[in-house]
């Protein structure tokens, strides 16, 4: 299984918005995501006067501060997740989406995000179940939506459930298996895009499947809202 550098990485964020005719070419054929967000998650918690993203390289987050190992354009602190380089009880709202599978202790990661997160504030957490292996630099795990509400330890939980759905387990998995068979490279991406142009109108079927208390069998990507009590035992101490 060939690695992900830092620098593979941080070159594949930086084509995202590469000005360059062939990479603006290739932004231009990449196919719709083979994935609907679930209608039900919730996302109108309160931001603060100080926000965290974790991980958002390569994603525009405004009104928070963006940290990652990454340091490219976007990013405003370059961290490691497990060492938040930030006092106790500073933010008001936490985001770590798609992360926690890349860390090597997440454990430390939510002790971290207890720590810096202020009496009352929210944290969101949302990881893959079924999805293909990706190492973004490195790709440690899985989680389930017990998984995750036993990581957070003495948080209040707020919400739960499905980001994405079954039909986006079956299509990303479905196209990963397609590029398998191919010899080369160009024949890959070339499936890669034709693959996903045909089959993204399938992703509908999730808005329907979300709705079977079954979905999380083969559920895509899990997630959970979670609030730190007023009084809470990290509150103040710093780690
Ligand atoms: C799959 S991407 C998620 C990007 C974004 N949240 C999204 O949903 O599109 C994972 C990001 O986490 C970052 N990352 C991985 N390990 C990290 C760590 N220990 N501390 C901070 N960021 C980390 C990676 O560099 C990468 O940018």
């Amino acid at each position: 299984m060939p690695g992900m550098s830092e620098t593979d990485l941080a070159s594949r964020y930086r084509k995202r918005t590469s000005r360059r005719w062939s990479d603006r070419l290739l932004q231009a054929l990449h196919p719709p995501n083979p994935f609907v967000m679930n209608p039900a998650e919730p996302t109108d918690f309160p931001l603060g006067r100080w926000n965290l993203y974790i991980g958002g390289a390569g994603c525009t987050v405004q009104g928070y501060i963006n940290i990652d190992l990454l340091a490219i354009p976007g990013v405003d602190v370059v961290a490691d997740a497990e060492q938040l380089p930030f006092p106790a009880d500073a933010f008001q709202r936490v985001e770590c989406d798609a992360v926690l599978e890349h860390v090597c202790n997440p454990e430390r990661v939510l002790s971290e995000i207890r720590r810096v997160l202020a009496p009352g504030g929210y944290v969101h957490l949302v990881t893959p179940f079924c999805h293909p292996f990706h190492e973004c630099p490195k790709d440690f795990r899985r989680f389930t939506i017990d998984g995750l509400k036993e990581l957070a330890g003495p948080l209040d939980l707020i919400a739960k459930g499905w980001r994405t759905g079954p039909t986006a387990t079956l299509l990303v998995i479905f196209i990963e298996y397609v590029k398998l068979l191919l010899p080369f490279r160009a024949w890959r991406a070339l499936s890669h895009v034709l693959c996903g142009w045909m089959l993204f109108p399938l992703r509908y079927l999730d808005l329907l499947l979300f709705r079977s208390p079954d979905a999380g069998r083969i559920g895509n990507h899990c997630y959970i809202w979670l609030r730190k009590p007023v009084n809470h035992p990290d509150s103040g101490i710093p780690d």
